[in-house]
């Protein structure tokens, strides 16, 4: 029997005045994208912006559902209009952005489980990490290199 540690490494950034143009921008169109949110259930919302190699950005936010699970989050609703609609674009950058109607959130709002798993096939597929940004509504943002230091030890084609 042996115990083995895992390191993941974050970047703590006290505001979105520290990162650069590029980021800064893209957390810009993650929190505009945030605005169109349909999230009457939770009062929650949550914008996701990413970036292509070519400069496209694509965004989307969380679209809620009467029947609770059928609703999605807004990583996922981003990440699959770029998967449809861009398919063999790489993926350099995700900034996420979330807010609550009933509070400001000041701590950084980390992408769920669910949408990790997602992700992390993307970054898998396209052989190339993906940088992440995620924030509340004001306040810290976090970055990690890539989706693996989210989510290690991912499921992923390999025990296929
Ligand atoms: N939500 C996201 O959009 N992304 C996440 O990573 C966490 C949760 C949404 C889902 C739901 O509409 C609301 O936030 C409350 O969970």
């Amino acid at each position: 029997m042996k115990k083995i540690e895992l390191k993941t490494q974050i970047t703590v950034f006290e505001s979105l005045e520290e990162l650069s143009n590029a980021a800064k921008n893209l957390m810009g169109k993650a929190i505009e994208a945030k605005q169109n949110a349909y999230a009457p259930y939770s009062n929650f919302k949550v914008g996701a912006a990413f970036l292509l190699e070519d400069g496209t950005i694509v965004t989307g936010n969380n679209q809620e559902n009467a029947a609770y699970p059928s609703g999605m989050c807004a990583e996922r609703v981003a990440i699959w209009k770029v998967s449809s609609e861009y398919p063999n674009h790489k993926i350099l950058k995700l900034a996420i952005s979330a807010s609550s109607a009933t509070q400001i959130t000041k701590e950084p709002v980390a992408p769920c489980g669910a949408c990790r798993q997602t992700l992390s096939e993307y970054e898998l597929k396209q052989k190339d990490k993906i940088e992440i940004y995620f924030m509340g509504e004001v306040g810290k943002v976090i970055k990690t290199d890539s989706l693996l230091d989210l989510l290690p030890i991912a499921f992923d084609k390999s025990f296929l």
